[in-house]
């Protein structure tokens, strides 16, 4: 079983959207016996709370199914667990470094490093574009997968 970690700030918008969109790309390519999909927070902010009501809508809106889900924040038996930690943006990505054990830094990455682009996974905490974060984790999910189950 090979674990991937998707992770942002709060561990309710971005990284829970990333979880329930590459779980439903996990089931159509039959691999559920191959690859588990998590996420966590770098922060303790929202821990426990149940995803932003408007990523839940964006995901029911994309008929995602929706899986049982309170924030969590990363540690370090997840550091140790995964095998592949993708970050939303470079606050994610310096966080991350900062807590991880130094043998499992090379296991973090940006979503965007996967299609060698200078961009990130905009929070929507603030201007509550949930569709955004959908169109972006839809370009780089497929090809985490791909490098995933190679
Ligand atoms: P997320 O969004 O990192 O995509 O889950 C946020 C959630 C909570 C906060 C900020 C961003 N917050 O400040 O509590």
């Amino acid at each position: 079983m090979k674990t991937i970690i998707f992770v942002c700030l709060g561990n309710i918008c971005r990284s829970p959207m990333a979880e329930m969109m590459m779980r439903d790309l996990v089931a159509q390519r039959d691999l559920n016996q191959v690859i588990e999909v998590e996420s966590r927070a770098t922060s303790t902010y929202e821990i426990g709370n149940s995803p932003h009501p408007g990523a839940i809508a964006e995901l029911r809106k994309e008929n995602i199914p929706l899986v049982p889900h309170s924030a969590k924040q990363i540690s370090q038996t997840d550091f140790d667990s995964a095998a592949l930690i993708i970050g939303m943006d470079q606050q994610n990505i310096s966080d991350l470094k900062a807590m991880a054990p130094e043998a499992d830094r090379d296991k973090i990455h940006l979503a965007y490093e996967i299609m060698n682009k200078q961009k990130v996974i905009e929070d929507p905490w603030y201007d509550h574009k949930f569709d955004r974060t959908f169109h972006q984790l839809s370009e780089v999910l497929p090809l985490w997968l791909d490098q995933l189950s190679k």
